[in-house]
Protein backbone atom coordinates (compact mmCIF):
# COMPACT_ATOMS: atom_id res chain seq x y z
CA UNK A 1 0.00 0.00 0.00
CA UNK A 2 1.35 3.85 -0.82
CA UNK A 3 2.48 5.72 2.03
CA UNK A 4 2.04 9.53 1.54
CA UNK A 5 5.04 11.81 3.14
CA UNK A 6 4.54 15.13 3.66
CA UNK A 7 7.41 17.93 3.64
CA UNK A 8 6.81 21.04 4.70
CA UNK A 9 9.25 24.05 6.01
CA UNK A 10 8.24 23.46 9.73
CA UNK A 11 6.67 20.10 11.38
CA UNK A 12 4.48 20.94 14.62
CA UNK A 13 3.98 18.14 16.73
CA UNK A 14 0.34 17.40 17.80
CA UNK A 15 0.59 18.39 21.46
CA UNK A 16 2.97 21.36 20.70
CA UNK A 17 0.84 22.81 18.52
CA UNK A 18 -2.76 22.05 19.90
CA UNK A 19 -3.49 25.19 22.12
CA UNK A 20 -2.48 28.03 20.07
CA UNK A 21 -4.29 29.29 16.02
CA UNK A 22 -1.69 26.90 14.05
CA UNK A 23 -1.45 28.44 10.76
CA UNK A 24 -3.68 27.14 7.93
CA UNK A 25 -1.18 25.04 6.28
CA UNK A 26 -0.35 22.84 9.43
CA UNK A 27 -4.09 22.71 10.54
CA UNK A 28 -4.20 21.26 6.92
CA UNK A 29 -1.63 19.06 5.99
CA UNK A 30 -2.42 17.41 9.81
CA UNK A 31 -5.56 16.14 8.69
CA UNK A 32 -4.17 14.46 5.21
CA UNK A 33 -2.14 12.60 7.25
CA UNK A 34 -4.52 11.52 9.94
CA UNK A 35 -6.54 10.44 7.00
CA UNK A 36 -3.62 8.29 5.71
CA UNK A 37 -1.35 7.51 8.16
CA UNK A 38 2.06 8.53 6.66
CA UNK A 39 5.41 10.26 7.45
CA UNK A 40 5.76 14.14 7.62
CA UNK A 41 8.79 15.41 7.87
CA UNK A 42 10.75 18.83 8.14
CA UNK A 43 12.00 21.91 10.43
CA UNK A 44 11.52 21.16 14.17
CA UNK A 45 11.30 25.15 14.36
CA UNK A 46 14.40 24.73 16.66
CA UNK A 47 18.31 25.61 16.21
CA UNK A 48 21.28 23.82 17.47
CA UNK A 49 24.63 23.75 17.41
CA UNK A 50 25.15 21.17 15.23
CA UNK A 51 23.40 19.79 12.10
CA UNK A 52 21.69 16.29 12.69
CA UNK A 53 23.08 13.78 10.45
CA UNK A 54 19.92 11.79 10.75
CA UNK A 55 16.50 12.07 12.25
CA UNK A 56 14.32 9.14 14.01
CA UNK A 57 10.48 9.44 13.18
CA UNK A 58 8.73 9.24 16.21
CA UNK A 59 5.35 8.13 16.36
CA UNK A 60 1.83 10.14 16.87
CA UNK A 61 -0.94 8.12 16.28
CA UNK A 62 -1.41 7.21 12.67
CA UNK A 63 1.49 9.87 11.86
CA UNK A 64 5.39 9.42 12.18
CA UNK A 65 7.14 12.56 12.31
CA UNK A 66 10.70 13.25 11.34
CA UNK A 67 12.03 16.51 12.08
CA UNK A 68 15.18 18.02 12.02
CA UNK A 69 17.13 21.32 14.05
CA UNK A 70 18.59 24.19 12.11
CA UNK A 71 21.74 25.35 12.85
CA UNK A 72 21.26 29.45 13.85
CA UNK A 73 23.47 29.65 10.87
CA UNK A 74 21.05 28.21 8.20
CA UNK A 75 18.03 29.95 9.90
CA UNK A 76 19.39 33.19 9.25
CA UNK A 77 20.37 32.30 5.41
CA UNK A 78 17.37 29.99 4.53
CA UNK A 79 14.61 30.65 6.69
CA UNK A 80 14.71 34.46 7.58
CA UNK A 81 16.95 35.56 4.78
CA UNK A 82 15.90 33.57 1.65
CA UNK A 83 13.01 32.29 2.16
CA UNK A 84 11.48 35.84 3.70
CA UNK A 85 13.50 38.55 3.02
CA UNK A 86 13.69 37.91 -0.90
CA UNK A 87 11.01 34.99 -1.74
CA UNK A 88 8.26 36.11 0.30
CA UNK A 89 8.34 39.52 -0.36
CA UNK A 90 9.01 38.88 -4.10
CA UNK A 91 6.03 36.63 -4.43
CA UNK A 92 3.80 38.96 -2.74
CA UNK A 93 4.73 41.36 -5.54
CA UNK A 94 6.60 43.84 -2.79
CA UNK A 95 9.89 44.39 -5.13
CA UNK A 96 11.18 46.99 -2.96
CA UNK A 97 11.22 44.84 -0.28
CA UNK A 98 13.28 41.89 -1.77
CA UNK A 99 16.44 41.31 -0.34
CA UNK A 100 19.12 39.50 -2.42
CA UNK A 101 22.19 38.06 -1.00
CA UNK A 102 24.12 35.15 -2.37
CA UNK A 103 25.08 33.94 0.72
CA UNK A 104 21.42 33.28 1.60
CA UNK A 105 20.23 31.44 -1.37
CA UNK A 106 23.80 29.69 -1.00
CA UNK A 107 22.28 28.58 2.34
CA UNK A 108 19.11 28.22 1.31
CA UNK A 109 20.20 25.19 -1.42
CA UNK A 110 22.16 23.83 1.13
CA UNK A 111 19.83 23.26 3.72
CA UNK A 112 17.38 21.83 0.96
CA UNK A 113 20.66 19.57 -0.09
CA UNK A 114 20.34 18.76 3.75
CA UNK A 115 16.53 18.03 4.07
CA UNK A 116 17.21 15.74 0.84
CA UNK A 117 20.03 13.67 2.50
CA UNK A 118 18.04 13.27 5.65
CA UNK A 119 14.65 12.34 4.17
CA UNK A 120 16.83 9.45 1.88
CA UNK A 121 16.87 6.71 4.04
CA UNK A 122 13.45 7.30 5.27
CA UNK A 123 12.32 7.04 1.73
CA UNK A 124 10.21 3.57 0.54
CA UNK A 125 9.38 2.59 -2.95
CA UNK A 126 5.97 3.40 -3.06
CA UNK A 127 5.72 6.64 -1.26
CA UNK A 128 4.09 8.99 -2.69
CA UNK A 129 5.72 12.79 -1.64
CA UNK A 130 3.84 15.77 -0.76
CA UNK A 131 6.15 18.55 -0.83
CA UNK A 132 4.61 22.50 0.74
CA UNK A 133 5.83 25.68 -0.03
CA UNK A 134 8.22 28.08 -1.04
CA UNK A 135 11.39 27.16 1.66
CA UNK A 136 11.23 23.88 -0.35
CA UNK A 137 11.17 24.66 -4.13
CA UNK A 138 14.66 23.06 -5.04
CA UNK A 139 13.88 19.63 -3.07
CA UNK A 140 12.50 17.73 -5.70
CA UNK A 141 15.55 18.61 -7.79
CA UNK A 142 17.32 17.25 -4.81
CA UNK A 143 15.87 14.09 -4.23
CA UNK A 144 15.76 13.28 -8.24
CA UNK A 145 19.82 13.61 -8.27
CA UNK A 146 19.79 11.20 -5.65
CA UNK A 147 17.88 9.06 -7.82
CA UNK A 148 14.15 9.20 -6.23
CA UNK A 149 11.89 8.51 -8.39
CA UNK A 150 8.96 8.72 -6.50
CA UNK A 151 5.76 10.06 -7.53
CA UNK A 152 6.85 14.27 -6.01
CA UNK A 153 4.16 16.45 -6.08
CA UNK A 154 4.29 20.12 -4.80
CA UNK A 155 2.03 22.79 -3.13
CA UNK A 156 2.64 26.38 -3.39
CA UNK A 157 0.73 28.34 -0.76
CA UNK A 158 1.67 31.71 -1.67
CA UNK A 159 1.02 33.75 -4.92
CA UNK A 160 3.49 33.01 -7.97
CA UNK A 161 3.99 36.39 -9.79
CA UNK A 162 4.18 37.27 -13.46
CA UNK A 163 7.07 36.36 -15.33
CA UNK A 164 8.43 39.70 -15.00
CA UNK A 165 8.44 39.65 -11.42
CA UNK A 166 10.19 36.82 -10.63
CA UNK A 167 12.45 37.33 -13.38
CA UNK A 168 14.37 40.47 -11.14
CA UNK A 169 15.35 37.38 -8.56
CA UNK A 170 18.90 36.67 -9.18
CA UNK A 171 18.96 32.91 -10.58
CA UNK A 172 15.39 33.06 -11.60
CA UNK A 173 16.02 30.84 -14.04
CA UNK A 174 18.18 28.32 -12.49
CA UNK A 175 15.59 28.35 -9.33
CA UNK A 176 12.15 28.31 -11.74
CA UNK A 177 13.96 25.41 -13.89
CA UNK A 178 13.86 23.30 -10.38
CA UNK A 179 10.28 22.95 -10.27
CA UNK A 180 10.16 20.49 -13.34
CA UNK A 181 11.39 17.84 -11.21
CA UNK A 182 7.81 17.70 -9.95
CA UNK A 183 5.27 15.65 -11.18
CA UNK A 184 2.77 17.51 -10.48
CA UNK A 185 2.07 21.26 -8.82
CA UNK A 186 -0.59 22.74 -7.21
CA UNK A 187 -1.28 26.50 -7.26
CA UNK A 188 -3.92 28.50 -5.01
CA UNK A 189 -5.30 30.23 -8.18
CA UNK A 190 -5.67 29.34 -12.31
CA UNK A 191 -3.64 32.95 -11.91
CA UNK A 192 -0.52 31.65 -10.27
CA UNK A 193 -0.72 28.35 -12.63
CA UNK A 194 -0.57 30.89 -15.55
CA UNK A 195 1.93 32.79 -13.87
CA UNK A 196 4.17 29.79 -13.29
CA UNK A 197 4.02 28.48 -16.59
CA UNK A 198 4.76 31.54 -17.97
CA UNK A 199 7.67 31.51 -16.16
CA UNK A 200 8.89 28.17 -17.01
CA UNK A 201 8.73 28.95 -20.38
CA UNK A 202 9.90 32.76 -20.48
CA UNK A 203 12.91 31.90 -17.98
CA UNK A 204 13.25 28.15 -18.78
CA UNK A 205 12.52 27.61 -22.37
CA UNK A 206 9.66 25.43 -21.55
CA UNK A 207 7.58 24.12 -23.90
CA UNK A 208 3.59 24.45 -22.89
CA UNK A 209 1.00 22.05 -23.62
CA UNK A 210 -2.13 23.54 -21.71
CA UNK A 211 -1.23 22.29 -18.10
CA UNK A 212 1.29 20.64 -19.14
CA UNK A 213 4.90 21.65 -19.36
CA UNK A 214 7.87 19.96 -20.72
CA UNK A 215 11.38 20.79 -19.56
CA UNK A 216 13.75 18.39 -21.05
CA UNK A 217 12.93 14.36 -20.60
CA UNK A 218 10.09 15.43 -17.69
CA UNK A 219 6.61 16.42 -17.91
CA UNK A 220 5.24 18.78 -14.93
CA UNK A 221 1.38 19.71 -14.58
CA UNK A 222 0.66 22.76 -13.35
CA UNK A 223 -3.12 22.85 -11.51
CA UNK A 224 -5.08 25.26 -9.30
CA UNK A 225 -6.57 23.55 -6.30
CA UNK A 226 -7.67 25.92 -4.00
CA UNK A 227 -7.32 25.36 -0.50
CA UNK A 228 -10.15 25.24 2.31
CA UNK A 229 -10.75 24.75 5.55
CA UNK A 230 -12.70 21.78 7.52
CA UNK A 231 -15.73 23.98 7.35
CA UNK A 232 -18.00 21.71 9.43
CA UNK A 233 -15.34 21.09 12.44
CA UNK A 234 -14.81 25.10 12.41
CA UNK A 235 -18.48 26.08 12.25
CA UNK A 236 -19.38 23.29 15.24
CA UNK A 237 -16.53 24.78 16.81
CA UNK A 238 -17.97 28.35 16.55
CA UNK A 239 -21.50 27.30 18.10
CA UNK A 240 -19.90 25.58 20.63
CA UNK A 241 -17.00 28.78 21.49
CA UNK A 242 -19.81 31.49 22.03
CA UNK A 243 -22.55 29.31 23.50
CA UNK A 244 -20.06 28.37 26.17
CA UNK A 245 -19.04 32.39 26.25
CA UNK A 246 -15.37 31.35 26.92
CA UNK A 247 -13.06 33.13 29.15
CA UNK A 248 -11.35 34.98 25.89
CA UNK A 249 -14.83 35.77 24.23
CA UNK A 250 -16.05 37.61 27.29
CA UNK A 251 -12.76 39.44 27.99
CA UNK A 252 -12.01 40.87 24.71
CA UNK A 253 -15.74 41.45 23.58
CA UNK A 254 -17.25 42.03 26.99
CA UNK A 255 -16.82 45.74 27.10
CA UNK A 256 -18.01 45.93 23.86
CA UNK A 257 -21.06 45.89 25.60
CA UNK A 258 -24.25 46.33 22.42
CA UNK A 259 -21.43 47.61 20.14
CA UNK A 260 -20.71 46.14 16.54
CA UNK A 261 -17.69 44.37 16.24
CA UNK A 262 -15.73 44.61 13.56
CA UNK A 263 -12.79 41.80 13.14
CA UNK A 264 -9.79 41.31 11.54
CA UNK A 265 -7.17 38.10 12.28
CA UNK A 266 -3.88 37.59 10.41
CA UNK A 267 -0.42 37.10 11.45
CA UNK A 268 1.72 40.74 12.32
CA UNK A 269 2.83 40.59 8.14
CA UNK A 270 2.97 43.34 5.24
CA UNK A 271 1.27 41.12 2.72
CA UNK A 272 -1.79 41.49 5.27
CA UNK A 273 -2.36 44.88 4.78
CA UNK A 274 -3.11 45.53 8.31
CA UNK A 275 -1.52 49.11 8.57
CA UNK A 276 -4.09 49.91 5.40
CA UNK A 277 -6.56 48.20 7.42
CA UNK A 278 -6.50 50.49 10.55
CA UNK A 279 -6.47 53.57 8.26
CA UNK A 280 -9.43 52.58 6.74
CA UNK A 281 -11.34 52.14 9.52
CA UNK A 282 -10.35 55.23 10.62
CA UNK A 283 -11.90 56.39 7.41
CA UNK A 284 -14.80 55.22 7.66
CA UNK A 285 -14.77 56.41 11.10
CA UNK A 286 -14.54 59.97 9.77
CA UNK A 287 -16.83 59.85 6.74
CA UNK A 288 -19.66 58.40 8.88
CA UNK A 289 -19.22 59.87 12.34
CA UNK A 290 -22.83 58.90 13.30
CA UNK A 291 -20.96 54.76 13.95
CA UNK A 292 -18.89 56.66 16.26
CA UNK A 293 -19.14 54.84 19.84
CA UNK A 294 -21.29 52.36 18.13
CA UNK A 295 -18.70 50.08 16.79
CA UNK A 296 -15.21 48.52 17.21
CA UNK A 297 -12.48 47.31 15.14
CA UNK A 298 -10.64 44.22 16.85
CA UNK A 299 -7.54 43.22 14.95
CA UNK A 300 -5.69 40.45 16.46
CA UNK A 301 -2.59 39.89 15.21
CA UNK A 302 0.26 37.60 16.12
CA UNK A 303 3.76 38.42 15.85
CA UNK A 304 5.81 36.45 12.93
CA UNK A 305 9.31 36.69 11.80
CA UNK A 306 10.48 39.52 14.22
CA UNK A 307 13.60 38.92 13.34
CA UNK A 308 13.31 40.27 10.04
CA UNK A 309 13.35 43.93 10.37
CA UNK A 310 10.19 44.63 7.89
CA UNK A 311 8.31 42.83 10.45
CA UNK A 312 9.57 44.89 13.83
CA UNK A 313 8.62 48.00 11.49
CA UNK A 314 5.59 46.49 11.19
CA UNK A 315 5.16 45.56 15.01
CA UNK A 316 5.89 49.72 15.46
CA UNK A 317 3.75 50.94 12.65
CA UNK A 318 0.62 49.28 13.83
CA UNK A 319 0.70 50.23 17.13
CA UNK A 320 1.78 53.56 15.86
CA UNK A 321 -1.02 53.93 13.72
CA UNK A 322 -3.96 52.21 16.24
CA UNK A 323 -2.57 54.94 18.66
CA UNK A 324 -2.79 58.06 16.55
CA UNK A 325 -6.32 56.93 15.38
CA UNK A 326 -7.70 56.10 18.47
CA UNK A 327 -6.28 59.49 20.10
CA UNK A 328 -8.19 61.31 17.26
CA UNK A 329 -11.62 59.29 17.23
CA UNK A 330 -12.21 57.57 20.58
CA UNK A 331 -14.42 59.22 23.53
CA UNK A 332 -13.22 58.78 26.86
CA UNK A 333 -15.47 55.58 27.07
CA UNK A 334 -15.08 54.06 23.77
CA UNK A 335 -11.65 52.78 22.04
CA UNK A 336 -12.40 52.19 18.26
CA UNK A 337 -9.56 50.22 17.64
CA UNK A 338 -7.90 47.90 19.37
CA UNK A 339 -5.25 46.14 18.24
CA UNK A 340 -4.15 42.85 20.56
CA UNK A 341 -0.49 41.33 19.15
CA UNK A 342 -0.98 37.61 20.71
CA UNK A 343 -2.74 34.04 19.52
CA UNK A 344 -5.78 33.02 20.09
CA UNK A 345 -6.96 29.24 20.24
CA UNK A 346 -8.79 28.44 17.47
CA UNK A 347 -12.13 27.85 19.18
CA UNK A 348 -11.56 31.40 20.24
CA UNK A 349 -11.06 32.91 16.88
CA UNK A 350 -14.08 30.83 15.95
CA UNK A 351 -16.29 32.49 18.57
CA UNK A 352 -14.75 36.21 18.11
CA UNK A 353 -15.60 35.29 14.22
CA UNK A 354 -19.55 34.82 15.01
CA UNK A 355 -19.83 37.77 17.38
CA UNK A 356 -18.51 40.00 14.74
CA UNK A 357 -20.90 41.88 12.14
CA UNK A 358 -18.34 42.40 9.69
CA UNK A 359 -14.75 39.98 9.27
CA UNK A 360 -12.41 42.63 7.39
CA UNK A 361 -10.04 40.30 5.31
CA UNK A 362 -7.85 42.99 3.39
CA UNK A 363 -4.70 41.59 2.69
CA UNK A 364 -2.22 43.48 -0.25
CA UNK A 365 -1.82 39.89 -1.71
CA UNK A 366 -2.28 36.58 -0.02
CA UNK A 367 -2.28 33.09 -2.04
CA UNK A 368 -5.86 32.13 -0.36
CA UNK A 369 -6.35 33.38 2.87
CA UNK A 370 -8.09 30.78 5.19
CA UNK A 371 -9.62 33.40 7.75
CA UNK A 372 -11.82 34.42 4.79
CA UNK A 373 -12.94 30.77 4.76
CA UNK A 374 -12.96 30.62 8.96
CA UNK A 375 -14.84 33.56 9.16
CA UNK A 376 -18.10 32.58 6.68
CA UNK A 377 -17.97 28.68 8.14
CA UNK A 378 -18.42 30.71 11.79
CA UNK A 379 -21.75 32.24 11.09
CA UNK A 380 -24.80 32.02 12.48
CA UNK A 381 -26.78 31.24 9.26
CA UNK A 382 -29.86 33.22 10.75
CA UNK A 383 -28.59 36.71 11.33
CA UNK A 384 -24.69 36.16 9.75
CA UNK A 385 -21.81 38.89 9.49
CA UNK A 386 -20.61 40.25 6.12
CA UNK A 387 -16.87 39.30 4.74
CA UNK A 388 -15.34 42.41 3.10
CA UNK A 389 -12.85 40.67 1.13
CA UNK A 390 -9.57 41.76 -0.78
CA UNK A 391 -10.21 41.38 -4.78
CA UNK A 392 -5.82 40.39 -4.00
CA UNK A 393 -6.50 37.14 -1.91
CA UNK A 394 -6.98 33.84 -3.70
CA UNK A 395 -10.32 33.29 -2.04
CA UNK A 396 -11.57 36.19 -4.23
CA UNK A 397 -11.63 34.11 -6.88
CA UNK A 398 -14.08 31.55 -5.28
CA UNK A 399 -16.29 33.96 -2.70
CA UNK A 400 -17.81 36.21 -5.17
CA UNK A 401 -20.43 37.33 -2.63
CA UNK A 402 -18.29 38.96 -0.67
CA UNK A 403 -17.84 42.66 -1.19
CA UNK A 404 -14.56 42.75 -2.73
CA UNK A 405 -12.32 45.53 -2.11
CA UNK A 406 -9.27 47.11 -3.09
CA UNK A 407 -7.64 47.23 -0.30
CA UNK A 408 -5.05 50.25 -1.93
CA UNK A 409 -8.37 52.39 -1.68
CA UNK A 410 -8.46 53.33 1.45
CA UNK A 411 -12.09 55.14 0.97
CA UNK A 412 -13.11 52.11 -1.05
CA UNK A 413 -12.73 49.76 2.12
CA UNK A 414 -14.25 52.44 4.30
CA UNK A 415 -17.35 52.08 2.10
CA UNK A 416 -17.10 48.43 2.25
CA UNK A 417 -17.43 48.84 5.89
CA UNK A 418 -20.46 50.73 6.08
CA UNK A 419 -22.18 49.44 3.30
CA UNK A 420 -21.66 45.52 5.54
CA UNK A 421 -23.29 47.18 8.47
CA UNK A 422 -26.10 48.42 7.16
CA UNK A 423 -27.02 45.49 4.82
CA UNK A 424 -30.59 43.88 5.20
CA UNK A 425 -30.73 40.55 6.87
CA UNK A 426 -32.41 39.03 3.83
CA UNK A 427 -29.08 39.96 2.18
CA UNK A 428 -26.32 38.92 4.59
CA UNK A 429 -28.01 35.95 4.25
CA UNK A 430 -28.80 35.39 0.52
CA UNK A 431 -24.82 36.18 0.19
CA UNK A 432 -23.74 33.95 3.23
CA UNK A 433 -25.37 30.73 1.71
CA UNK A 434 -23.93 31.19 -1.57
CA UNK A 435 -20.73 31.60 0.01
CA UNK A 436 -20.89 29.05 2.63
CA UNK A 437 -21.81 26.64 -0.47
CA UNK A 438 -18.95 27.26 -2.00
CA UNK A 439 -16.28 26.97 0.98
CA UNK A 440 -18.46 23.66 1.79
CA UNK A 441 -18.24 22.46 -1.95
CA UNK A 442 -14.59 22.61 -1.64
CA UNK A 443 -13.51 22.14 1.92
CA UNK A 444 -10.04 20.66 3.09
CA UNK A 445 -11.54 17.23 2.31
CA UNK A 446 -11.93 18.13 -1.53
CA UNK A 447 -9.25 19.92 -2.06
CA UNK A 448 -6.22 16.77 0.14
CA UNK A 449 -8.79 14.12 -2.20
CA UNK A 450 -8.46 15.78 -5.81
CA UNK A 451 -4.74 16.66 -5.29
CA UNK A 452 -3.65 12.79 -4.30
CA UNK A 453 -5.73 11.70 -6.79
CA UNK A 454 -4.21 13.71 -9.46
CA UNK A 455 -1.03 13.12 -7.97
CA UNK A 456 -1.25 9.21 -7.81
CA UNK A 457 -2.84 9.00 -10.81
CA UNK A 458 -6.42 9.17 -10.36
CA UNK A 459 -8.38 5.82 -9.20
CA UNK A 460 -5.17 4.01 -9.25
CA UNK A 461 -5.01 4.10 -5.17
CA UNK A 462 -8.07 4.59 -3.34
CA UNK A 463 -6.30 4.48 0.21
CA UNK A 464 -4.45 8.01 -0.48
CA UNK A 465 -7.70 9.59 -1.05
CA UNK A 466 -10.14 10.56 1.78
CA UNK A 467 -13.49 9.78 1.47
CA UNK A 468 -15.78 12.84 0.69
CA UNK A 469 -16.45 14.82 3.86
CA UNK A 470 -20.13 14.69 4.79
CA UNK A 471 -22.30 17.23 3.06
CA UNK A 472 -24.30 20.15 4.96
CA UNK A 473 -28.29 19.48 5.31
CA UNK A 474 -31.19 21.85 6.93
CA UNK A 475 -30.95 19.88 9.85
CA UNK A 476 -27.06 21.00 10.15
CA UNK A 477 -27.94 24.09 9.19
CA UNK A 478 -30.93 24.56 11.55
CA UNK A 479 -28.33 23.86 14.40
CA UNK A 480 -25.96 26.08 13.35
CA UNK A 481 -28.47 28.91 14.75
CA UNK A 482 -27.62 30.00 18.35
CA UNK A 483 -30.64 29.51 20.18
CA UNK A 484 -30.34 32.68 21.94
CA UNK A 485 -28.81 34.76 18.75
CA UNK A 486 -29.73 38.55 19.11
CA UNK A 487 -30.85 39.68 15.87
CA UNK A 488 -28.77 42.32 14.36
CA UNK A 489 -30.81 46.06 13.48
CA UNK A 490 -30.89 46.52 9.48
CA UNK A 491 -30.90 49.56 7.92
CA UNK A 492 -30.74 50.80 4.18
CA UNK A 493 -30.73 48.74 1.04
CA UNK A 494 -27.05 48.82 -0.62
CA UNK A 495 -25.36 47.05 -3.25
CA UNK A 496 -22.13 45.83 -3.39
CA UNK A 497 -19.41 45.37 -5.70
CA UNK A 498 -19.30 42.45 -7.78
CA UNK A 499 -15.91 40.52 -7.87
CA UNK A 500 -13.49 42.04 -10.43
CA UNK A 501 -11.34 39.91 -12.44
CA UNK A 502 -8.07 39.05 -11.54
CA UNK A 503 -5.19 41.04 -12.99
CA UNK A 504 -4.09 39.03 -16.68
CA UNK A 505 -0.42 37.59 -16.66
CA UNK A 506 2.22 38.83 -18.63
CA UNK A 507 1.91 39.16 -22.75
CA UNK A 508 4.50 37.51 -25.22
CA UNK A 509 6.68 40.39 -25.71
CA UNK A 510 7.60 40.82 -22.33
CA UNK A 511 8.51 37.37 -21.89
CA UNK A 512 10.49 36.93 -24.24
CA UNK A 513 12.73 40.31 -22.90
CA UNK A 514 12.70 38.48 -20.07
CA UNK A 515 13.72 35.47 -21.55
CA UNK A 516 16.73 36.77 -23.81
CA UNK A 517 17.64 38.88 -20.15
CA UNK A 518 18.08 35.20 -18.05
CA UNK A 519 19.90 33.03 -21.17
CA UNK A 520 22.64 34.89 -20.01
CA UNK A 521 22.23 34.68 -16.68
CA UNK A 522 22.42 30.87 -16.73
CA UNK A 523 25.89 30.82 -17.37
CA UNK A 524 27.08 32.04 -13.58
CA UNK A 525 25.63 28.43 -11.96
CA UNK A 526 24.54 29.07 -8.35
CA UNK A 527 22.12 25.78 -8.28
CA UNK A 528 23.21 23.42 -5.63
CA UNK A 529 26.35 21.04 -6.26
CA UNK A 530 26.98 18.23 -4.99
CA UNK A 531 29.02 19.29 -2.03
CA UNK A 532 28.25 18.93 1.39
CA UNK A 533 27.07 22.61 2.60
CA UNK A 534 29.30 22.06 5.72
O1 LIG B 1 1.38 30.20 4.04
C1 LIG B 1 2.66 30.62 4.04
C2 LIG B 1 3.40 30.28 5.33
O2 LIG B 1 4.77 30.46 5.16
C3 LIG B 1 3.18 28.86 5.77
O3 LIG B 1 4.10 27.99 5.18
C4 LIG B 1 3.30 28.98 7.25
O4 LIG B 1 2.51 28.05 7.92
C5 LIG B 1 2.79 30.38 7.55
O5 LIG B 1 2.99 31.12 6.38
C6 LIG B 1 3.47 30.98 8.77
O6 LIG B 1 4.79 31.35 8.48
P1 LIG B 1 6.04 31.07 9.41
O7 LIG B 1 6.24 29.59 9.46
O8 LIG B 1 7.18 31.76 8.75
O9 LIG B 1 5.71 31.63 10.75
Amino acid sequence: MMRLVVVSNRVTMPERGEKVAAGGLAVALRSALEAHGGLWFGWSGSTSAEPSSRVEPARVGKVSYAIADLTEAERQSYYLGFSNRALWPLMHYRLGLTEFDRSDYTGYLAVNRRFARLLLPLLQPDDVIWIHDYHLIPLAAELRRRGVTNRIGYFHHIPWPSAEVFGALPFSATLISTMTAYDLIGMQTQTDADNLIGGLVALRGAQRDGERVRAGPRETIVRAFPIGIDVESFRKLAVASVRAATQPIRATTGPLGGRKLVIGVDRLDYSKGIVQRLEAFGQFLRSHPEHRGNVGLLQIAPPSRSDVPEYAELDRQSDEVAGRLNAALGEFDWTPIRVVKKAYSRSALAGFYRRAQVGLVTPMRDGMNLVAKEYIAAQNPEDPGVLVLSRFAGAAHQMREALIVNPYDTHEVAEAIRTALAMPQSERMRRFERLYGTIAASDIGWWTSRYLAALTGAGSDDSLVPPEPPRRTSRTRRAAAEPNATSRPTTKKTTAKPAKKPAPAANDAVMSEVRAGFRQEDGAKLLPNTASPR
